[in-house]
């Protein structure tokens, strides 16, 4: 550390390495950027009419004593061997999601980070997202009662983006790049332990990877969750549903939406819903006078909290916000939505 400073590098300046250069702008008070590595001469090449130091070389910038941390933000089949070889150079290291291919990968990053003593996480910037911090209290808070279902959407209409993200060989496919944020969150949301997932993947617009998927997560107490991920939805569902006793609740991108709750139980009475074919009391919509509509909770956030919190947690500060055993738990979680989506079977022993 330099002048109070962690010295920083950046691997891979495509669209998310700039995120976290713009990013570390605003945390120039702590962390230093020393420089960057991109494979891609073109990118360095942006690297330098953009005001940074370019290594010429991987080694290079981890024979940089001045560097302390590194961010790993390249194509998900070489998360590992980069971030390994980083540590192994005994920096700490940010890795971006997902952090690995399988939960084997995903091992032996923790174990290098182990051997060498040094901090290792992954980037899951989306627990700052507001949408989902209101959807975590209103679960945990009991807003709604005894939640029984959650379902968490994520819906494109532009099919898996064509660079690597379309190839099964560079970690391509939406389980890996879209599920893990949805799933993250939602083992934030609860506690309790999944007891079985089963799993559609769906190939629209893509034979070789999963554009998109659907899943149904059973945990221990009986609450169910359905995650989707759709990238030809011309249409879109809401963000969140969320489904309690006594409410439910809808939550879309920047926290819009309401919380509905039954105000009168026992006053059931309905006018019909009548079509040409038929009538219905059951699922006519409730009158005024025994529902009443809430505001959604709000809870600001700062995603910069990510980096403050890593180098506090360099120091033993603070403990690390992404632990090494909830990405684990989310790794072997995407690999059951895999295993179910590829067998059609319930998969039933995951952690
Ligand atoms: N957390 C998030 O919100 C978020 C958002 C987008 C992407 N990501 C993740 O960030 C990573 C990069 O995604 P992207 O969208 O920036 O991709 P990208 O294709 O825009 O950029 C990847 C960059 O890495 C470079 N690269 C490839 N292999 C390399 C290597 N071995 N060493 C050095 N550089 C290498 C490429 O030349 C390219 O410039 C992926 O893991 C992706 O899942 C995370």
């Amino acid at each position: 550390m330099k002048n109070n400073k962690f010295g920083f590098a950046l691997i891979g300046y495509g669209g998310m390495g700039g995120w976290h250069t713009r990013m570390l702008m605003d945390l120039s008070d702590i962390i230093e950027i020393r420089g960057i590595y991109d494979i891609d001469p073109a990118r360095n090449k942006k690297a330098v009419a953009d005001g940074f130091n370019v290594y010429p070389t991987l080694e290079d910038l981890l024979n940089d004593d001045s560097i302390d941390l590194v961010t790993v933000a390249i194509p998900n089949d070489d998360h590992k061997d980069v971030c390994i070889k980083a540590m192994n150079a005994k920096k700490h290291v940010i890795c971006e999601k997902p952090v690995a291919l399988s939960s084997e990968e995903l091992q032996q990053m923790i174990d290098a980070a182990n051997k060498n003593g040094v901090k290792f996480s992954v980037h899951q910037n989306r627990r700052r997202d507001e949408d989902f911090l209101s959807a975590q209290k209103i679960v945990r808070d009991n807003t709604l009662g005894k939640v029984f279902n959650i379902e968490s959407r994520v819906h494109g209409s532009r099919g898996v983006p064509g660079d690597w993200r379309n190839q099964k060989k560079h970690g391509g496919g939406m389980v890996l790049d879209w599920g893990v944020h949805l799933l993250d969150q939602l083992l934030l949301i609860t506690d309790e332990k999944v007891v079985s997932v089963y799993a559609t993947l769906s190939h629209v617009t893509n034979d070789e990877v999963d554009d998109g998927f659907k899943t149904i997560i059973t945990f221990a107490d009986g609450m169910t969750a359905h995650i989707e991920v759709g990238t030809s939805n011309f249409i879109s569902y809401p963000r969140w549903y969320i489904l309690g006793e006594n409410g439910s609740a809808q939550i879309d991108w920047e926290v819009k939406g309401k919380i509905v709750m039954v105000s009168d139980w026992e006053n059931r009475d309905a006018v019909p819903v009548v079509t040409a074919a038929g009538l219905t009391k059951t699922m006519a919509p409730r009158t005024d006078d025994t529902i009443k509509e809430y505001p959604l909770p709000v809870i600001k956030a700062d995603c910069k909290d990510y980096y403050r919190n890593f180098v506090k947690a360099i120091k033993g500060e603070e403990e690390m916000l992404v632990t090494h055993a909830q990405v684990m738990r989310v790794m072997k979680l995407m690999e059951a939505i895999l295993k179910s989506g590829e067998t059609g079977e319930v998969v039933k022993e995951i952690i």
